[in-house]
């Protein structure tokens, strides 16, 4: 493990990482992720991955071959379960985000963390943006270890004992209203909604992060959803904070990767059909959360 830019340079000569704002994130400069990568620098990038939640590379030319390996540096890239958008051709990995004139994208303007509802979410998901409407359609990363260390210990002990049910129904639902580049889902895909632990411990560094998000997470296991709403409501007002928030604008050749565990993210809607927004989408296999 890395633990400062100093050891990352003495690795690595060219690999540079600059924090993206006190919240979370870094900047990743030095590095062609045209080309494969030696074991260091793969190490490298695990290594402050792991420590800044989100990696931004900027100026990249990344072939959907080469986003399918830089993903795998953190797990197996997969097919979205749900297939809710059309893929590259020959690399069904891969998603395509697609927001033109005649094809509306479809919303994500809702903080969350990427396909919650599976039995082993996604550890993380890798955006490389190839089409951008100047200065608009950012998107938002919090930080979710800060967010959970912000709380009272009191409220920490009581969620750490607590689970959350988590469904797929919002991006069934999603799909329904059509019109947009999200395809329909077949209904029997969906699965019954999941249990996850409402804090998580990280394996690689032992943080802990709350994992409830407001677009998956119904309620609390064993309470309604009447009972539940004020304690989420609570978690999410303390998880967005701006103090807690990075707001990417992206540029085409942006890529950037983030934790599903230690993060959620948000889409902002601030662009219409007629600006064209084109991003190529994978996603890391991870673990039941625990
Ligand atoms: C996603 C997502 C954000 C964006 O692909 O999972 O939430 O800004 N995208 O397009
Ligand atoms: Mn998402």
């Amino acid at each position: 493990m890395f633990n400062s830019v100093g050891d990352l340079r003495r690795r690595n000569q060219t690999m540079q990482l600059t924090p993206l704002c006190g919240a979370l994130g870094a900047e990743v400069s030095g590095v062609d992720l045209s080309q494969p990568l030696d074991a260091s620098t793969a190490e490298g990038i695990r290594a402050a991955f792991f420590e800044h939640h989100v990696l931004l590379f900027r100026g990249q030319d990344l072939s959907p071959e080469r986003q399918i390996a830089l993903t795998e540096l953190l797990g197996a890239a997969r097919p979205h379960p749900l297939n809710t958008r059309r893929t590259v051709e020959g690399h069904p990995e891969v998603l395509v985000l697609e927001n033109r004139p005649g094809k509306r994208g479809a919303r994500n303007d809702y903080w969350h963390s990427d396909i919650s509802h599976m039995e082993e979410p996604p550890l993380a998901s890798l955006l490389h943006a190839i089409e951008i409407p100047t200065g608009r359609g950012d998107t938002m990363f919090c930080n979710m270890c800060a967010a959970h260390d912000q709380l009272s210990p009191g409220l920490r002990a009581t969620l750490a004992e607590l689970r959350a049910m988590h469904s797929g129904e919002a991006t069934y639902r999603r799909a329904l209203e059509g019109g947009t580049d999200a395809l329909r889902i077949d209904p029997s895909q969906v699965k019954p909604p999941v249990s996850h632990p409402v804090v998580r411990t990280l394996g690689e560094t032992g943080r802990k992060a709350l994992f409830v998000n407001p677009h998956f997470t119904t309620e609390f296991e064993g309470m309604t959803r009447e009972e539940s709403a004020p304690l989420l409501q609570h978690i999410y007002a303390r998880a967005t904070a701006p103090e807690n928030v990075y707001r990417h604008r992206w540029a085409v050749g942006d890529v950037v990767m983030w934790d599903n565990r230690a993060t959620m993210h948000y889409a902002v809607r601030d662009y219409d059909e007629s600006m064209p927004r084109y991003l190529h989408r994978t996603t890391a296999d991870g673990e039941r959360p625990v």
